[in-house]
Protein backbone atom coordinates (compact mmCIF):
# COMPACT_ATOMS: atom_id res chain seq x y z
CA UNK A 1 0.00 0.00 0.00
CA UNK A 2 1.23 3.21 -0.90
CA UNK A 3 2.48 5.28 2.05
CA UNK A 4 3.41 9.23 2.55
CA UNK A 5 1.44 10.03 -1.10
CA UNK A 6 1.09 14.10 -2.07
CA UNK A 7 -2.91 14.97 -1.70
CA UNK A 8 -2.23 18.47 -3.52
CA UNK A 9 -2.77 17.55 -7.30
CA UNK A 10 -5.90 15.30 -5.53
CA UNK A 11 -7.74 18.47 -4.35
CA UNK A 12 -9.50 21.15 -6.58
CA UNK A 13 -8.52 24.21 -4.06
CA UNK A 14 -5.04 22.89 -4.82
CA UNK A 15 -4.04 22.86 -0.81
CA UNK A 16 -0.98 20.71 0.26
CA UNK A 17 -1.05 17.63 2.50
CA UNK A 18 0.26 14.02 2.69
CA UNK A 19 -1.70 10.84 3.04
CA UNK A 20 0.02 8.72 5.54
CA UNK A 21 -1.71 5.29 3.56
CA UNK A 22 -3.24 5.66 -0.01
CA UNK A 23 -4.87 3.24 -2.12
CA UNK A 24 -6.69 3.67 -5.70
CA UNK A 25 -10.05 1.42 -5.93
CA UNK A 26 -10.92 0.96 -9.37
CA UNK A 27 -13.03 -2.40 -8.06
CA UNK A 28 -15.88 -3.05 -5.58
CA UNK A 29 -13.96 -6.07 -5.07
CA UNK A 30 -10.79 -4.05 -3.87
CA UNK A 31 -13.00 -2.48 -1.13
CA UNK A 32 -14.00 -6.24 0.27
CA UNK A 33 -10.39 -7.20 0.45
CA UNK A 34 -9.06 -4.32 2.41
CA UNK A 35 -8.52 -6.77 5.59
CA UNK A 36 -6.63 -4.08 7.64
CA UNK A 37 -8.16 -3.15 10.96
CA UNK A 38 -7.63 0.71 9.81
CA UNK A 39 -10.27 2.10 11.03
CA UNK A 40 -9.57 5.83 10.10
CA UNK A 41 -10.24 6.26 6.49
CA UNK A 42 -11.50 8.76 4.17
CA UNK A 43 -13.20 8.33 0.56
CA UNK A 44 -11.74 10.44 -1.43
CA UNK A 45 -13.72 11.28 -5.32
CA UNK A 46 -12.34 14.52 -7.48
CA UNK A 47 -11.63 16.51 -4.22
CA UNK A 48 -13.54 19.30 -5.46
CA UNK A 49 -15.55 20.06 -2.07
CA UNK A 50 -12.55 19.69 0.13
CA UNK A 51 -10.39 21.51 2.28
CA UNK A 52 -7.32 19.54 3.22
CA UNK A 53 -6.13 21.69 6.51
CA UNK A 54 -2.72 19.54 6.42
CA UNK A 55 -1.57 15.85 6.53
CA UNK A 56 -3.80 12.93 7.00
CA UNK A 57 -3.28 10.23 9.51
CA UNK A 58 -5.65 7.88 7.74
CA UNK A 59 -5.80 5.51 4.95
CA UNK A 60 -7.27 7.48 1.82
CA UNK A 61 -9.55 5.50 -0.48
CA UNK A 62 -9.36 7.30 -4.17
CA UNK A 63 -12.53 6.17 -6.16
CA UNK A 64 -11.66 5.62 -9.43
CA UNK A 65 -14.14 2.63 -10.24
CA UNK A 66 -15.31 3.00 -13.68
CA UNK A 67 -18.25 2.09 -15.94
CA UNK A 68 -21.92 3.28 -17.39
CA UNK A 69 -24.61 1.12 -18.86
CA UNK A 70 -28.16 1.63 -19.15
CA UNK A 71 -28.88 -0.89 -17.13
CA UNK A 72 -32.95 -1.75 -18.10
CA UNK A 73 -35.89 0.29 -19.33
CA UNK A 74 -39.74 0.43 -19.01
CA UNK A 75 -42.13 2.49 -20.68
CA UNK A 76 -41.85 5.49 -18.13
CA UNK A 77 -37.85 5.72 -18.12
CA UNK A 78 -34.58 4.86 -18.41
CA UNK A 79 -32.58 3.16 -15.60
CA UNK A 80 -28.83 4.19 -16.02
CA UNK A 81 -25.98 2.71 -13.46
CA UNK A 82 -22.33 4.36 -13.39
CA UNK A 83 -19.16 3.43 -11.09
CA UNK A 84 -18.39 5.93 -8.69
CA UNK A 85 -15.44 7.11 -10.29
CA UNK A 86 -16.77 8.30 -13.22
CA UNK A 87 -16.07 11.98 -13.67
CA UNK A 88 -19.83 13.60 -13.26
CA UNK A 89 -19.60 16.16 -15.90
CA UNK A 90 -18.58 13.55 -19.05
CA UNK A 91 -21.50 10.75 -17.45
CA UNK A 92 -23.49 13.70 -17.87
CA UNK A 93 -22.69 14.31 -21.45
CA UNK A 94 -22.84 10.69 -22.26
CA UNK A 95 -26.06 10.53 -21.28
CA UNK A 96 -26.98 13.23 -23.34
CA UNK A 97 -25.57 11.94 -26.12
CA UNK A 98 -27.20 8.46 -26.08
CA UNK A 99 -30.45 10.33 -25.59
CA UNK A 100 -31.57 10.02 -22.13
CA UNK A 101 -32.20 13.57 -21.01
CA UNK A 102 -32.73 14.61 -17.71
CA UNK A 103 -29.26 15.48 -16.19
CA UNK A 104 -28.42 18.58 -18.66
CA UNK A 105 -29.03 21.45 -15.39
CA UNK A 106 -26.38 19.36 -13.61
CA UNK A 107 -23.32 20.06 -16.66
CA UNK A 108 -20.09 21.34 -15.44
CA UNK A 109 -20.13 20.54 -12.15
CA UNK A 110 -16.89 18.82 -11.14
CA UNK A 111 -16.12 15.48 -9.23
CA UNK A 112 -17.40 12.06 -9.52
CA UNK A 113 -20.40 10.17 -10.03
CA UNK A 114 -20.17 8.57 -6.52
CA UNK A 115 -20.05 11.97 -4.69
CA UNK A 116 -23.34 13.19 -6.16
CA UNK A 117 -25.22 11.65 -3.88
CA UNK A 118 -23.39 12.82 -0.66
CA UNK A 119 -24.30 16.43 -0.77
CA UNK A 120 -27.36 15.97 -3.06
CA UNK A 121 -25.39 18.51 -5.67
CA UNK A 122 -27.79 20.82 -7.28
CA UNK A 123 -27.98 23.49 -10.12
CA UNK A 124 -29.86 25.61 -12.17
CA UNK A 125 -33.07 24.43 -10.68
CA UNK A 126 -32.05 20.75 -10.50
CA UNK A 127 -30.74 18.62 -7.34
CA UNK A 128 -29.48 15.30 -8.49
CA UNK A 129 -32.18 13.60 -6.15
CA UNK A 130 -34.84 14.06 -8.29
CA UNK A 131 -32.98 11.67 -10.80
CA UNK A 132 -32.15 9.74 -8.24
CA UNK A 133 -32.78 5.81 -8.31
CA UNK A 134 -30.38 3.73 -5.56
CA UNK A 135 -26.52 3.29 -5.73
CA UNK A 136 -24.74 0.68 -4.17
CA UNK A 137 -21.54 0.88 -1.53
CA UNK A 138 -19.43 -1.05 0.62
CA UNK A 139 -20.09 -0.93 4.38
CA UNK A 140 -17.14 -1.23 6.05
CA UNK A 141 -18.82 -1.27 9.08
CA UNK A 142 -20.57 -4.76 8.72
CA UNK A 143 -18.36 -5.82 6.17
CA UNK A 144 -20.85 -6.24 3.33
CA UNK A 145 -22.36 -4.58 0.32
CA UNK A 146 -25.55 -2.25 0.72
CA UNK A 147 -28.15 -0.52 -1.21
CA UNK A 148 -30.24 2.56 -0.88
CA UNK A 149 -33.22 3.67 -2.32
CA UNK A 150 -34.20 7.26 -2.80
CA UNK A 151 -36.11 7.61 -0.11
CA UNK A 152 -33.73 6.14 2.66
CA UNK A 153 -31.40 8.87 0.95
CA UNK A 154 -33.13 11.85 2.77
CA UNK A 155 -32.06 13.96 -0.22
CA UNK A 156 -31.95 18.56 1.23
CA UNK A 157 -30.33 20.97 0.04
CA UNK A 158 -27.10 20.38 0.15
CA UNK A 159 -27.55 17.44 2.53
CA UNK A 160 -28.33 13.62 2.44
CA UNK A 161 -28.39 10.63 5.02
CA UNK A 162 -24.96 10.55 4.19
CA UNK A 163 -23.92 13.55 5.88
CA UNK A 164 -26.66 13.26 8.63
CA UNK A 165 -24.69 10.36 9.58
CA UNK A 166 -21.48 11.76 9.33
CA UNK A 167 -20.15 8.86 7.32
CA UNK A 168 -18.73 11.86 4.75
CA UNK A 169 -16.06 12.15 7.51
CA UNK A 170 -15.42 8.81 9.27
CA UNK A 171 -15.58 7.16 5.58
CA UNK A 172 -17.52 4.03 6.80
CA UNK A 173 -19.74 4.08 3.51
CA UNK A 174 -17.60 3.69 0.23
CA UNK A 175 -19.89 4.21 -3.22
CA UNK A 176 -19.90 1.78 -5.33
CA UNK A 177 -22.30 2.92 -8.43
CA UNK A 178 -25.29 4.76 -8.47
CA UNK A 179 -28.48 4.48 -10.63
CA UNK A 180 -30.07 7.09 -11.96
CA UNK A 181 -34.16 7.04 -12.86
CA UNK A 182 -34.60 9.39 -16.33
CA UNK A 183 -38.22 9.78 -16.92
CA UNK A 184 -39.10 9.60 -21.13
CA UNK A 185 -41.50 12.19 -20.54
CA UNK A 186 -39.02 14.70 -20.36
CA UNK A 187 -39.87 18.14 -19.66
CA UNK A 188 -37.36 21.35 -20.19
CA UNK A 189 -36.20 23.11 -16.76
CA UNK A 190 -35.62 26.61 -17.63
CA UNK A 191 -37.28 28.15 -14.75
CA UNK A 192 -33.88 29.48 -13.43
CA UNK A 193 -33.81 32.87 -14.31
CA UNK A 194 -29.78 33.13 -15.48
CA UNK A 195 -30.84 29.68 -17.96
CA UNK A 196 -34.28 31.62 -19.49
CA UNK A 197 -32.26 34.17 -20.26
CA UNK A 198 -29.31 32.75 -21.96
CA UNK A 199 -31.85 30.67 -23.90
CA UNK A 200 -33.50 34.27 -25.07
CA UNK A 201 -29.76 35.66 -25.91
CA UNK A 202 -29.37 32.44 -28.26
CA UNK A 203 -32.92 32.77 -29.26
CA UNK A 204 -34.08 29.16 -28.48
CA UNK A 205 -37.44 29.51 -27.71
CA UNK A 206 -38.08 25.33 -27.43
CA UNK A 207 -34.70 23.91 -26.23
CA UNK A 208 -33.73 20.87 -26.29
CA UNK A 209 -32.02 18.93 -23.36
CA UNK A 210 -28.72 19.50 -25.42
CA UNK A 211 -29.26 23.15 -25.74
CA UNK A 212 -29.76 23.56 -21.70
CA UNK A 213 -26.76 21.71 -21.47
CA UNK A 214 -24.66 24.43 -23.55
CA UNK A 215 -26.59 27.20 -22.13
CA UNK A 216 -25.62 26.06 -18.19
CA UNK A 217 -22.04 25.49 -19.53
CA UNK A 218 -21.47 28.81 -20.49
CA UNK A 219 -23.17 30.56 -18.02
CA UNK A 220 -20.91 28.44 -15.07
CA UNK A 221 -17.81 29.06 -17.88
CA UNK A 222 -18.82 32.94 -17.20
CA UNK A 223 -19.09 32.93 -13.51
CA UNK A 224 -17.25 30.45 -12.11
CA UNK A 225 -13.49 30.27 -11.83
CA UNK A 226 -11.96 26.77 -13.60
CA UNK A 227 -10.05 24.99 -10.77
CA UNK A 228 -6.98 24.12 -13.08
CA UNK A 229 -6.67 27.51 -13.61
CA UNK A 230 -7.64 29.31 -10.19
CA UNK A 231 -7.81 26.70 -7.28
CA UNK A 232 -11.41 26.94 -6.03
CA UNK A 233 -14.33 24.17 -4.46
CA UNK A 234 -16.90 26.03 -5.72
CA UNK A 235 -19.71 27.82 -3.77
CA UNK A 236 -17.31 28.04 0.09
CA UNK A 237 -20.84 28.40 1.68
CA UNK A 238 -24.35 27.08 1.88
CA UNK A 239 -27.10 29.95 0.96
CA UNK A 240 -28.24 30.76 4.20
CA UNK A 241 -31.89 29.79 5.01
CA UNK A 242 -33.24 32.65 8.00
CA UNK A 243 -36.52 32.55 9.78
CA UNK A 244 -39.04 35.16 7.95
CA UNK A 245 -38.98 37.76 10.23
CA UNK A 246 -35.11 37.77 10.16
CA UNK A 247 -35.31 38.04 6.13
CA UNK A 248 -38.37 41.07 6.36
CA UNK A 249 -36.40 43.04 8.71
CA UNK A 250 -32.92 42.54 6.33
CA UNK A 251 -35.07 43.65 3.52
CA UNK A 252 -36.31 46.61 5.32
CA UNK A 253 -32.69 47.78 5.48
CA UNK A 254 -31.35 46.62 2.36
CA UNK A 255 -33.74 46.01 -0.38
CA UNK A 256 -32.16 44.71 -2.84
CA UNK A 257 -31.80 41.66 -0.69
CA UNK A 258 -32.26 38.63 -3.36
CA UNK A 259 -34.79 36.62 -1.39
CA UNK A 260 -35.81 32.63 -2.20
CA UNK A 261 -39.12 32.06 -0.04
CA UNK A 262 -38.89 28.06 1.12
CA UNK A 263 -41.71 26.01 1.45
CA UNK A 264 -41.47 25.55 5.31
CA UNK A 265 -42.09 29.63 5.28
CA UNK A 266 -38.56 29.90 5.56
CA UNK A 267 -36.39 32.31 3.47
CA UNK A 268 -32.76 31.36 1.76
CA UNK A 269 -30.54 34.03 1.27
CA UNK A 270 -27.61 34.65 -1.66
CA UNK A 271 -24.53 34.25 0.65
CA UNK A 272 -23.19 35.87 -2.52
CA UNK A 273 -24.53 38.83 -2.37
CA UNK A 274 -24.09 39.12 1.69
CA UNK A 275 -20.29 38.63 0.65
CA UNK A 276 -20.19 41.30 -1.61
CA UNK A 277 -22.07 43.62 0.42
CA UNK A 278 -19.57 42.90 3.44
CA UNK A 279 -16.87 44.07 1.35
CA UNK A 280 -15.01 40.66 -0.17
CA UNK A 281 -16.04 40.12 -3.52
CA UNK A 282 -12.50 40.28 -4.80
CA UNK A 283 -10.76 40.92 -1.70
CA UNK A 284 -7.81 38.71 -0.01
CA UNK A 285 -6.55 37.62 3.07
CA UNK A 286 -3.12 36.96 2.08
CA UNK A 287 -3.37 34.17 -0.54
CA UNK A 288 -6.97 33.37 -0.19
CA UNK A 289 -9.66 35.48 -1.18
CA UNK A 290 -12.98 35.83 -2.45
CA UNK A 291 -13.39 34.98 -6.61
CA UNK A 292 -14.26 38.70 -8.48
CA UNK A 293 -16.97 37.47 -10.66
CA UNK A 294 -18.88 35.32 -7.79
CA UNK A 295 -18.04 36.18 -4.57
CA UNK A 296 -19.23 33.15 -2.49
CA UNK A 297 -16.21 31.43 -4.39
CA UNK A 298 -13.29 31.23 -2.16
CA UNK A 299 -10.32 30.84 -4.62
CA UNK A 300 -6.26 30.10 -3.73
CA UNK A 301 -4.25 32.56 -5.51
CA UNK A 302 -1.31 30.84 -5.34
CA UNK A 303 0.78 28.67 -2.53
CA UNK A 304 -1.93 29.18 0.10
CA UNK A 305 -2.28 26.54 3.26
CA UNK A 306 -5.24 24.94 4.83
CA UNK A 307 -4.79 27.25 7.71
CA UNK A 308 -4.44 30.35 4.89
CA UNK A 309 -8.07 29.34 3.58
CA UNK A 310 -9.31 28.70 7.63
CA UNK A 311 -8.24 32.59 8.03
CA UNK A 312 -10.11 33.76 5.33
CA UNK A 313 -13.21 32.12 5.95
CA UNK A 314 -12.89 33.18 9.45
CA UNK A 315 -12.97 36.72 8.60
CA UNK A 316 -15.58 36.44 5.92
CA UNK A 317 -17.81 34.39 8.46
CA UNK A 318 -17.17 37.37 11.40
CA UNK A 319 -18.27 40.41 9.07
CA UNK A 320 -21.16 38.98 7.48
CA UNK A 321 -22.49 38.28 10.80
CA UNK A 322 -21.60 41.95 12.02
CA UNK A 323 -23.13 43.51 8.85
CA UNK A 324 -26.44 41.55 8.63
CA UNK A 325 -26.75 39.30 12.17
CA UNK A 326 -26.40 35.98 9.79
CA UNK A 327 -24.09 32.93 9.91
CA UNK A 328 -22.67 31.43 7.71
CA UNK A 329 -21.63 27.76 6.76
CA UNK A 330 -19.24 26.35 4.72
CA UNK A 331 -20.02 23.69 2.22
CA UNK A 332 -16.65 21.59 1.70
CA UNK A 333 -15.70 18.65 4.33
CA UNK A 334 -13.07 19.68 6.21
CA UNK A 335 -10.24 17.23 6.29
P1 LIG B 1 -14.82 14.97 -3.02
O1 LIG B 1 -14.55 16.44 -2.89
O2 LIG B 1 -13.66 14.09 -3.29
O3 LIG B 1 -15.57 14.47 -1.71
C1 LIG B 1 -16.68 15.17 -1.21
C2 LIG B 1 -17.32 14.32 -0.11
O4 LIG B 1 -17.88 13.14 -0.71
C3 LIG B 1 -16.32 13.81 0.93
O5 LIG B 1 -16.98 13.74 2.18
C4 LIG B 1 -15.98 12.41 0.46
O6 LIG B 1 -15.59 11.55 1.53
C5 LIG B 1 -17.31 11.96 -0.13
N1 LIG B 1 -17.17 10.97 -1.20
C6 LIG B 1 -16.64 11.17 -2.42
N2 LIG B 1 -16.74 10.04 -3.18
C7 LIG B 1 -17.35 9.12 -2.39
C8 LIG B 1 -17.73 7.77 -2.58
N3 LIG B 1 -17.53 7.13 -3.74
N4 LIG B 1 -18.31 7.11 -1.56
C9 LIG B 1 -18.53 7.73 -0.37
N5 LIG B 1 -18.20 9.02 -0.14
C10 LIG B 1 -17.62 9.71 -1.13
N6 LIG B 1 -21.62 21.40 -6.09
C11 LIG B 1 -22.94 21.52 -6.32
O7 LIG B 1 -23.77 20.89 -5.64
N7 LIG B 1 -23.41 22.37 -7.29
C12 LIG B 1 -22.60 23.09 -8.07
O8 LIG B 1 -23.05 23.83 -8.93
C13 LIG B 1 -21.19 22.97 -7.85
N8 LIG B 1 -20.32 23.70 -8.60
C14 LIG B 1 -18.97 23.59 -8.37
C15 LIG B 1 -18.11 24.35 -9.17
C16 LIG B 1 -16.72 24.26 -8.97
C17 LIG B 1 -15.80 25.09 -9.86
C18 LIG B 1 -16.21 23.39 -7.98
C19 LIG B 1 -14.73 23.26 -7.80
C20 LIG B 1 -17.07 22.64 -7.17
C21 LIG B 1 -18.47 22.74 -7.36
N9 LIG B 1 -19.39 22.01 -6.58
C22 LIG B 1 -20.73 22.11 -6.83
C23 LIG B 1 -18.89 21.12 -5.51
C24 LIG B 1 -18.46 19.71 -6.01
O9 LIG B 1 -18.33 19.71 -7.41
C25 LIG B 1 -19.46 18.64 -5.61
O10 LIG B 1 -19.64 18.61 -4.21
C26 LIG B 1 -19.02 17.24 -6.05
O11 LIG B 1 -20.08 16.31 -5.89
C27 LIG B 1 -17.78 16.74 -5.31
O12 LIG B 1 -17.36 15.56 -5.96
P2 LIG B 1 -15.90 14.96 -5.69
O13 LIG B 1 -15.84 13.66 -6.38
O14 LIG B 1 -14.89 15.96 -6.06
O15 LIG B 1 -15.96 14.73 -4.11
N1 LIG C 1 -24.77 37.40 -6.13
C1 LIG C 1 -24.23 38.63 -5.86
N2 LIG C 1 -22.87 38.76 -5.85
C2 LIG C 1 -22.06 37.72 -6.09
C3 LIG C 1 -22.61 36.44 -6.35
C4 LIG C 1 -23.99 36.30 -6.37
O1 LIG C 1 -24.95 39.60 -5.63
O2 LIG C 1 -20.84 37.93 -6.09
C5 LIG C 1 -26.23 37.26 -6.22
C6 LIG C 1 -26.67 37.07 -7.67
O3 LIG C 1 -26.82 38.31 -8.31
C7 LIG C 1 -27.99 36.36 -7.53
C8 LIG C 1 -27.76 35.50 -6.29
O4 LIG C 1 -26.66 36.06 -5.58
O5 LIG C 1 -29.02 37.27 -7.24
C9 LIG C 1 -27.49 34.03 -6.62
O6 LIG C 1 -26.30 33.92 -7.39
P1 LIG C 1 -26.01 32.71 -8.39
O7 LIG C 1 -27.16 32.52 -9.33
O8 LIG C 1 -24.67 32.89 -8.98
O9 LIG C 1 -26.04 31.42 -7.48
P2 LIG C 1 -25.45 31.14 -6.02
O10 LIG C 1 -26.59 31.16 -5.05
O11 LIG C 1 -24.29 32.00 -5.73
C10 LIG C 1 -25.93 28.57 -6.17
C11 LIG C 1 -25.22 27.32 -5.79
C12 LIG C 1 -24.23 26.93 -6.87
C13 LIG C 1 -25.01 26.69 -8.16
C14 LIG C 1 -25.74 27.97 -8.53
C15 LIG C 1 -26.66 27.78 -9.71
C16 LIG C 1 -25.14 27.17 -3.36
C17 LIG C 1 -24.31 27.31 -2.14
N3 LIG C 1 -24.54 27.49 -4.51
O12 LIG C 1 -24.95 29.62 -6.21
O13 LIG C 1 -23.60 25.71 -6.48
O14 LIG C 1 -24.16 26.31 -9.21
O15 LIG C 1 -26.58 28.39 -7.43
O16 LIG C 1 -27.75 27.00 -9.33
O17 LIG C 1 -26.29 26.77 -3.27
C18 LIG C 1 -21.72 24.83 -5.32
O18 LIG C 1 -22.53 24.31 -4.54
O19 LIG C 1 -20.47 24.66 -5.22
C19 LIG C 1 -22.21 25.67 -6.40
C20 LIG C 1 -21.42 26.30 -7.27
Amino acid sequence: MPRNIDLTPFNTLALPGRAARYERITSPAQLAAITTTETKRFILGGGSNLVLTGDVDRLVLHMAIPGKRLQKEDNEAWYIEAGAGENWHDFVQWTLAQGWPGLENLSLIPGTVGAAPIQNIGAYGLEVGEHFHSLQAWDFEHREFVSFDRGSCRFGYRDSLFKQQGWHLDGRLAITAVVFRLPKAWVANTRYADVAQELAARAIATPTACDIAAAIIAIRRRKLPDPAVTPNAGSFFHNPVVSAELAAVLAGHYPALPRYPQPDGRVKLAAGWLIEQAGWKGKALGPVGMYDRQALVLVNRGGASGADVLRTMAAVQADVREKFAVDLSPEPIFL
